[in-house]
C-alpha cells in the first residue's frame, strides 16, 4: 500500500467516531441526503431489486438509504472502524474490507455505484485506476454519483481534517472543477447530471455529479479511433 493511503487508513480509523456522530439534520440521514436521493433515485425503478456498491462507505449513512429502498448493496471500505460502524447502519450490505486499489471484482456487476467525497482521497495514478474498475464493475446503463469539494486550484497534500476534536491529518487532493471534469472524460463518463451545494457550518463548496459510461467509446462497432486515422489519412491524401 502506498504511504499515503496507509496515513489514511489510521486517519479515518481515528475518525470513525467522530464520523458516526456527525448530527444529520437532526439525526434525519433522509434530510441530509436529500438532493443525492432526488438525483440518483429519479433513474430507477425503485420496485424493482438493484445492485449498488458505494466506495468508501465511512458510517454507512448512505448504504442504509439505499438497503432501505431495495438495493442489494456492496461497500469497499478499508478502515476497520469505519467497517464496525457499517454493520451496525446498514447490516445487509455486503463488506468488502480492502484498499480498492487491490479488489477485484466481476465487470458489469452493478446497476449504481457511489463514491461520496472519496475520490479526492487518492493522488491522480490511483483515481486514474479507481475510475479504470468503476468503468469495468459499472453495467453499461448503471450510474456512477459522485461528489467531491469545490477548489480555485488542483493541488494535493496532507491537510487537517476541520471540525475535529482531535489533530487528523490525512492525504488529500483538492480538485479544481474543470480539471476534475477533464479526469472524469478521459476515464470515459459522461456527465448526465450535476448539482451544487456548501456545508452550513464549514466554508465548503460541493459538486455532485451523476456520470455515465460513454457509449461511444464503448462500442466496439464504432471504431473512433480508427475513424481518426483514416480521416487523417484521406486529408493527407487531399493534401497531396
Ligand atoms: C471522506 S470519507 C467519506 C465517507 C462517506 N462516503 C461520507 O460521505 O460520509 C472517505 C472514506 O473512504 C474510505 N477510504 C479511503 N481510502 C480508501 C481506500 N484506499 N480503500 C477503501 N476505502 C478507503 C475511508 O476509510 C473513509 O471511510
Amino acid at each position: 500500500m502506498k504511504e499515503y493511503l496507509k496515513v489514511n487508513k489510521k486517519a479515518y480509523d481515528c475518525a470513525a467516531e467522530e464520523y458516526s456522530q456527525k448530527d444529520l439534520f437532526g439525526g434525519n440521514n433522509y434530510l441530509f441526503y436529500q438532493p443525492w436521493v432526488d438525483m440518483i433515485f429519479s433513474k430507477y425503478d425503485l420496485t424493482k431489486r438493484h445492485a449498488a456498491l458505494e466506495l468508501g462507505a465511512g458510517t454507512g449513512q448512505f448504504l442504509k438509504i439505499l438497503s432501505d429502498n431495495r438495493f442489494k448493496t456492496t461497500t469497499i471500505e478499508f478502515s476497520s472502524k469505519m467497517v464496525e460502524y457499517i454493520k451496525k447502519t446498514s447490516p445487509h450490505t455486503l463488506i468488502i474490507k480492502k484498499n480498492i486499489i487491490d479488489v477485484i471484482l466481476k465487470n458489469d456487476e452493478y446497476d449504481l455505484i457511489v463514491a461520496m467525497a472519496f475520490l479526492h482521497c487518492f493522488d491522480e495514478e490511483d483515481l486514474k485506476t479507481i475510475l479504470n474498475k468503476v468503468g469495468k464493475w459499472l453495467k453499461g446503463d448503471g450510474y456512477f454519483a459522485i461528489c467531491t469539494t469545490l477548489h480555485n486550484i488542483t493541488e494535493e497534500g496532507y491537510f487537517e481534517k476541520q471540525d475535529y476534536q482531535r489533530e487528523i491529518f490525512r492525504y488529500r487532493k483538492k480538485w479544481n472543477k474543470n480539471d476534475f471534469e477533464r479526469i472524469l472524460d478521459n476515464a470515459g463518463f459522461v456527465i448526465v447530471d450535476e448539482f451544487f451545494h456548501s456545508e452550513i457550518t464549514k466554508p465548503k463548496a460541493w459538486v455532485s455529479y451523476l456520470v455515465k459510461k460513454n457509449k461511444v467509446l464503448e462500442n466496439p462497432l464504432i471504431p473512433w479511433h480508427n475513424l481518426n486515422i483514416k480521416l487523417g489519412i484521406i486529408y493527407q491524401v487531399f493534401l497531396i
